[in-house]
């Protein structure tokens, strides 16, 4: 037992075991292999997966890392500069990815109408706007700014100052928006605005 939660690919190994299990013992009478309504369900399963990934870190960000880094003494700073920001980085911007390409297709088949704000599609239409919006401000201005705040990129002291200014004001931006993104996000079955 213990050797599966040394190692974190065993960890999600063993949760994909426990849900075929699932699967298995509950008969999986909702899922039909294969077919076009069981593609659609993995997709939406996988998007909030990567979106729970996603925002997950981003609210790591923002309610743990950034408020906790004026209490860590200088000489530790690095710990996080160097290791845990760059890992959480990578998990972040791919999750952000992943979260918009399956979003898209979850709602391919309305994809004109929701971006268009077409009826019956407004609530989803402005969480995709929002969803887009965050995912561009992560790839465009959240990661090459920490680039250069991190060092990844040589900068100097005064550019690397400011990288880490906008890096942070947008990584807030990202947070407001999360709050109605989600609302959307759950509320289009509901037909919610
Ligand atoms: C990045 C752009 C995004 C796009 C294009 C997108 C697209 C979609 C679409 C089309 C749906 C299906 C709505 C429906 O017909 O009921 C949906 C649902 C959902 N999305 Fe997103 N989404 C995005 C971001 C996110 C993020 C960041 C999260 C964070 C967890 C998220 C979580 C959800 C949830 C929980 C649902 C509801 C699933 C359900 O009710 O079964 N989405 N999204």
């Amino acid at each position: 037992m213990g050797a599966i939660f040394q190692s974190l690919g065993r960890t999600i190994l063993a949760g994909f075991v426990i849900l075929v299990l699932i699967i298995i013992v509950t008969g999986g009478a909702g899922v039909r292999a294969g077919d076009q309504v069981w593609w659609a369900f993995v997709m939406r399963w996988l998007h909030v997966m990567s979106g729970v990934m996603w925002i997950g870190l981003l609210w790591y960000f923002n309610f743990v890392q950034i408020p906790s880094m004026p209490k860590i003494p200088d000489e530790q700073k690095p710990a996080i500069g160097k290791v845990i920001a760059p890992a959480a980085l990578f998990w972040f911007r791919w999750a952000a990815l992943a979260t918009l390409v399956t979003g898209v297709i979850v709602g391919g088949k309305y994809l004109g109408s929701a971006l268009t704000f077409g009826q019956g599609y407004v609530t989803i239409g402005i969480g995709m706007w929002l969803g887009i919006i965050m995912a561009f401000n992560v790839w465009f201005i959240i990661w090459p700014n920490q680039k250069k705040a991190l060092g990844i990129v040589q900068v100097d002291a005064d550019a690397k100052a400011k990288a880490a200014r906008v890096a942070m004001i947008t990584s807030r931006i990202n947070t407001m928006l999360s709050i109605p993104m989600l609302f959307c996000m759950v509320g289009q079955k509901y037909n919610i605005l």
